[in-house]
């Protein structure tokens, strides 16, 4: 099956509805996906999608429409280009939290170093580079309220092969369509570059969090990324927004930390910046090692309290609450 040969499956299936012969057949003919969307935007007869409707793949053609649906999980891409800034432990922690807290939560690690897959103690037979190379995807039972799509050092290859795909942005998001009300939070570890994959993260997701390391020379690339984000946003995922920068490694008391947010405030940037901040810390180490998360390992560290509040920070931007609660 060619790359993203999944997508191209559902949207073949997407034609035999057999109830609405007019958007059928436009679809059929669907040389241009904004007709499309003109159609069915505007036709007040077509109902909302649910699990029972026979319209309820018309998404894949047409993501819009389907954002219209109640109970979408929310995505949100850990990125930075800049390596070692603690995007993964981030997203694992958050992930773990999240689970814990009641929230059905799926961690995606898109990261061919598989740190998040391995911290996870993942034992799946398939991964990432299978799903992107059009396998029907298959998430992993971790724990309590936590799935994983884990990833695989084969995933190194990925970048190269569907650089000539006609859908080369759109194959996470794809991917994640059906499932999206299986969750209400997913947390999606990227890889440390501005890369295709890291595109296919953000055409997914409804917001990027940019985890900070005070130093000079990744405050250096901070303009780059965000432009960058801005620049898919534009062209690609109009819903993407930018949660706001993390300052991790943080220790008021360093020069280094204190010069960054100096720069943060030169570049009014400041109001962008998460008020939790994650402060260095040996127990985050420690924990990684021993495969756990803060919470597990030493729940009642300042760290885990930073990571915390940093998770309920997030769930109060974005106004979402566990799914059992609701
Ligand atoms: N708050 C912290 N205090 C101390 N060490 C930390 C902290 N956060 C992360 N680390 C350690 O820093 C290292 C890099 O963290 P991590 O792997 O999360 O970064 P990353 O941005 O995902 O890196 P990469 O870009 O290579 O994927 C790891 O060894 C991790 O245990
Ligand atoms: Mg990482």
């Amino acid at each position: 099956m060619p790359l993203g040969g999944v997508g191209a499956d559902r949207d073949k299936r997407s034609t035999g509805y057999g109830k609405c012969d007019f958007v059928r057949n436009r679809i059929v003919s669907a040389a241009n996906q904004s007709a499309l969307e003109t159609v069915m935007l505007h036709n007040a007869r077509f109902p909302l999608p649910n699990k029972n409707s026979p319209y309820r793949n018309f998404h894949y053609l047409y993501p819009r429409f389907h954002a219209l649906r109640n109970s979408r999980m929310k995505t949100i891409a850990i990125i930075n280009q800049k390596g070692g800034v603690a995007k993964t432990t981030t997203a694992i922690n958050l992930a773990a939290y999240y689970a814990k807290k009641g929230f059905r939560t799926l961690a995606v690690d898109l990261d061919p170093q598989s740190n998040m897959t391995e911290a996870l103690g993942s034992k799946a037979s398939h991964n990432i580079y299978d799903y992107f190379k059009g396998r029907p995807l298959e998430v992993e039972h971790i724990s309590e309220n936590l799935h994983l799509i884990p990833s695989n050092i084969r995933f190194s290859t990925i970048e190269l092969q569907i650089i000539n795909e006609f859908n080369r942005e759109y194959i996470l998001q794809h991917l994640l369509e059906p499932i999206q009300e299986d969750y209400d939070i997913c947390i999606i570890d990227c890889p440390p570059a501005l890369n295709f994959v890291t595109i296919n993260a953000l055409v997914a997701s409804d917001f990027a969090l940019v985890p900070l390391k005070p130093s000079s020379f990744s405050y250096d690339g901070l303009g780059i990324m965000l432009d960058f984000v801005r620049k898919v946003k534009t062209s690609l995922n109009g819903n993407l927004t930018i949660l706001g920068i993390v300052l991790t490694f943080f220790d008021e008391r360093k020069v280094v930390s204190k010069a960054t947010l100096d720069k943060l405030e030169r570049d009014n940037l400041t109001a962008g910046v998460m008020k939790t901040k994650i402060r260095a810390a040996e127990g985050i180490v420690r924990a990684e090692e021993s495969r756990q998360s803060i919470f597990d390992y030493d729940g009642g560290s300042q760290v885990a309290q930073d990571y915390k509040s940093l998770a309920e920070e997030i769930t109060d931007k974005i106004g979402i609450r566990p799914s059992e609660e609701e």
